[in-house]
């Protein structure tokens, strides 16, 4: 769109905007680039089209590409060019995944994130991370996580999470980058990559396949749907304060719960639920204090339990051309990796 008479203000921040959307092809990044376009930003995807990466996801959604690696300067220097703002969603994400092999986590959370903040750095652009409310470490029945509260991350994809959100708070301290970070809760929707426990589960019910639950399962998430996360993020990068920190909070249920509500959404039941040998370091609790997002304005939409759960799941069952590619090939071998065992014993 062309700027002009119809460029307007808000929050001190132009709308439309040109952004760079990092790992705008995976999960939650594509669900915000289809936001910023329906309102006539100009997109730029920067993505390196990892496992997670899926051109699929953006299938109909006006938005420019460029293929690289957020730790690689040719590429996000190429990507960011004239851009009013970087939101960066670029991540390894998967928790498993991080007990395999956690250097990755390292290259891309950490080194990655601090290339984008160089040239935002040199380019003035607003800056936005994503990060998680992983980063807290998991908290005590009652307790809340507060944007001042210590780090205490467990897993190396949480660490690595947490050493990005540190560079991006000294680059604008030290450096003046207008940088903002958002702390979302365990996110679910339609475009998940079946590794995460809603997909997973989701896909798995509907193959008839087992739903293997670790530990004892009552282990709780908060959950939150991507669009209200998504909106939560554009809230921030539009009005949030360069500096500051924002949480966005889910509902609670223990996965369990998810597991029993997911068999009733496909039709299945609980034979096909599997306890398995449980996760290493695995967090028993997230849970974040929003206050301070819902003092800007921001409210979910989706409830998880009455729609949010039900339509995702809906989505699942009526788009197996999506995710029954995704599960074959490389897919089966990490599966295999993960699950062979703990589903023998
Ligand atoms: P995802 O795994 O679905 O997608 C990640 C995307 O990043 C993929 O498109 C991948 O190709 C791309 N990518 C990975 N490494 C890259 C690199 N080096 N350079 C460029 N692109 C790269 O992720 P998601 O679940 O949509 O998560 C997006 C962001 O939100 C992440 O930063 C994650 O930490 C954060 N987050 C996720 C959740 C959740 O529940 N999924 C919750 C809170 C925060
Ligand atoms: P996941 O979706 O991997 O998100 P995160 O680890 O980032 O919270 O897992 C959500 C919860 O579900 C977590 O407590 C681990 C559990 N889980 C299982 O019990 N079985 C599984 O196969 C997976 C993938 C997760």
């Amino acid at each position: 769109m062309p700027r002009g008479a119809a460029f307007v203000e808000h929050g001190g921040y132009p709308v439309p905007m040109r952004v760079v959307v990092t790992g705008g092809a995976g999960f939650i990044g594509s669900h915000f680039v289809r936001r910023l376009a329906a309102r006539g930003d100009a997109v730029v995807v920067l993505d390196k089209l990892t496992y997670a990466g899926n051109l699929a996801n953006l299938e109909g959604v006006e938005h420019e590409l460029v293929v690289g690696d957020i730790a690689d300067p040719v590429s996000v220097s190429e990507a960011t060019q004239g851009c009013d703002a970087i939101v960066n969603f670029a991540a390894e994400t998967h928790v498993d995944r991080s007990l395999l092999g956690p250097q990755e986590f390292v290259q891309t959370n950490v080194l990655g994130t601090m290339c984008l903040l160089d040239a935002a750095r040199k380019g003035g652009a607003r800056f936005v991370q994503v990060s998680t409310d992983e980063v807290y470490g998991d908290l005590e029945s009652g307790q809340r996580a507060a944007e001042t509260d210590p780090l205490r991350p467990s897993s190396p994809y949480s660490a690595a999470k947490a050493g990005g959100d540190l560079q991006v708070l000294a680059y604008s301290r030290t450096y003046g980058v207008r940088a903002s970070i958002t702390r979302g809760a365990n996110t679910y929707g339609p475009y998940q990559y079946p590794e995460k426990l809603v997909p997973l589960f989701a896909t798995n019910a509907l193959e008839g396949e087992p739903l293997p639950v670790y530990g004892d399962g009552n282990q709780v998430r908060e959950w939150l749907h991507a669009e209200d996360h998504c909106a939560g993020i554009d809230l921030v990068l539009l009005e949030g304060a360069p500096g500051e920190i924002y949480n966005i909070g889910g509902e609670d249920h223990a996965n369990i719960e998810v597991t029993h509500r997911i068999l009733e959404l496909t039709g299945t039941d609980q034979s096909l639920i599997r306890y398995v040998e449980d996760r290493a370091g695995h967090d028993r609790r997230y849970a974040v204090d929003d206050t301070k997002l819902r003092a800007l304005g921001w409210a979910p939409a989706h409830s998880f339990g009455e729609g949010g759960l039900p339509t995702t799941v809906a989505w699942y069952r009526d788009n197996r051309a999506w995710w029954e590619p995704i599960k074959s090939g490389a897919y089966r071998a990490y599966y295999e990796e993960q699950y062979a065992d703990r589903l023998k014993a």
